[in-house]
């Protein structure tokens, strides 16, 4: 069983990827296995609404990780995407790759638990926790829950070590979603399927 980790922050060894080490250690000491992935400070392009993935399954852009993440996500039992605070809000890079890997498959990640976890060093945690679980919601992924909503606080790894209550929050996180993913395995083992969606009623407030 393993857990999927997106680090949306161009920081490799940040704040974000400090609080997302802490839930990949818990998750990790509750027997699952963790694959951490990094954005880097590389261009992520945005969905251009091609709707070519539509047709053919794979994004047009074949120049960053977008189409081998969505493969990679739908070999795992859940995900947690983890992002710093910029201006109240997740960063565009993070937004950028979700927008396309959710656009393209989000059917595939239907019933995987997943979470956000965000870091800032002051302000705006709760508006870019809220922006990713949006993710999440429209793709029926149960969003996991800890003991506070998921945030640190801090411009350096070292502030964010000093945040006691943060990364409490994120080993709950990853205890919380362990047991999760295992009660799913066990229900799925005890012939509990999941819900057959109903056709789509797609209406668009013009009718
Ligand atoms: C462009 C930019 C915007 C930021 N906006 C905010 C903000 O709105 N609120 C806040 O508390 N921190 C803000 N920060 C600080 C970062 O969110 C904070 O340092 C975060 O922990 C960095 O995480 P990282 O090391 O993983 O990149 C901003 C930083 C940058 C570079």
């Amino acid at each position: 069983m393993s857990v999927l980790l997106i680090n949306g922050s161009p920081r490799p060894k940040g704040c974000t990827f400090t609080a997302l080490s802490i839930v990949a250690n818990q998750l990790e000491k509750n027997g699952l296995q963790t694959q951490l992935v990094q954005l880097g400070a590389q261009p992520v392009r945005d969905c251009i609404s091609c709707y070519k993935c539509a047709k053919t399954g794979q994004c047009v852009f074949k120049d960053d990780q977008v189409n081998e993440l969505v493969d990679t996500l739908a070999g795992a039992e859940a995900l947690v995407v983890g992002s710093p605070v910029y201006y109240a809000g997740p960063n565009a890079s993070i937004c950028a790759l979700l927008n396309r890997v959710f656009f393209m498959k989000s059917s595939k990640y239907a019933f995987k638990p997943a979470a956000a976890v965000v870091s800032c060093r002051r302000g705006g945690a709760s508006a870019s926790f809220d922006r990713l679980n949006k993710y999440f919601t429209i793709a029926r992924m149960p969003v996991v829950a800890s003991q506070y909503w998921n945030s640190v606080h801090g411009n350096t790894p070292d502030e964010v070590m000093q945040d006691k209550e943060g990364l409490q929050v994120m080993r709950a996180l990853g205890d919380n979603m362990a047991w999760l993913v295992k009660c799913i395995a066990a229900g799925k083992a005890a012939g509990i399927n999941t819900p057959t969606p109903e056709s789509w009623e797609a209406t668009n407030f013009i009718r």
